[in-house]
């Protein structure tokens, strides 16, 4: 049994704006619930709206390339039990955690998307591949400014969690 190399893009395109709509999902609590980390949560406000574009640029494939997205496929719900494992949102250290999960979960993008983008150049495909390059862009700089800002969250949420009266879990 064979599967065309179009097909084969066209199911990781569904996956892709599936992963989108997880990552919305999880960004959107995070950004709420966070309260004493300001550039944290502004950072995670400004990928949610980037995450939103992404999935119009997605959908913008998708429609093109003549499929449809309407029958999500399960990767959507694997991410979403992952996210709730590593979000750790009953944790004490629920920043620090959420810091983390949110650099794996970029990290989840940026080889969904270097993989759509050998899988569309493969086919000829450069809309998609142009609108993958740029998604992939932003994706890497998310998951560099967490990765960067990692150690600083952290210790901001040590000295908090040691001080008392000062709530430090989000
Ligand atoms: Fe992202």
């Amino acid at each position: 049994m064979t599967t065309d190399a179009n097909e084969n893009l066209d199911d990781w395109l569904r996956d892709a704006h599936a992963m989108e709509q997880q990552a919305e999902k999880m960004l959107t609590a995070q950004s709420e619930r966070l309260e004493h980390y300001p550039a944290l949560r502004e950072r995670i406000i400004q990928h949610i709206e980037e995450t939103r574009w992404q999935q119009g640029m997605v959908d913008a494939c998708i429609q093109r390339r003549g499929t449809s997205n309407s029958v999500l496929k399960d990767l959507g719900g694997k991410l979403a039990a992952f996210g709730q494992a590593v979000g750790g949102m009953a944790a004490s250290d629920e920043v620090v955690k959420g810091a983390m999960a949110g650099y794996v979960f970029e990290n989840i993008e940026i080889a969904t998307y270097t993989t759509l983008i050998a899988g569309a150049e493969q086919v000829g495909d450069l809309q998609t591949k142009t609108a993958c390059e740029q998604i992939l862009v932003q994706e890497k700089a998310m998951a560099a400014w967490l990765l960067e800002h990692m150690p600083e969250v952290t210790k901001a949420f040590l000295l908090r969690d040691a001080s008392p009266g000062m709530p430090a879990k989000v």
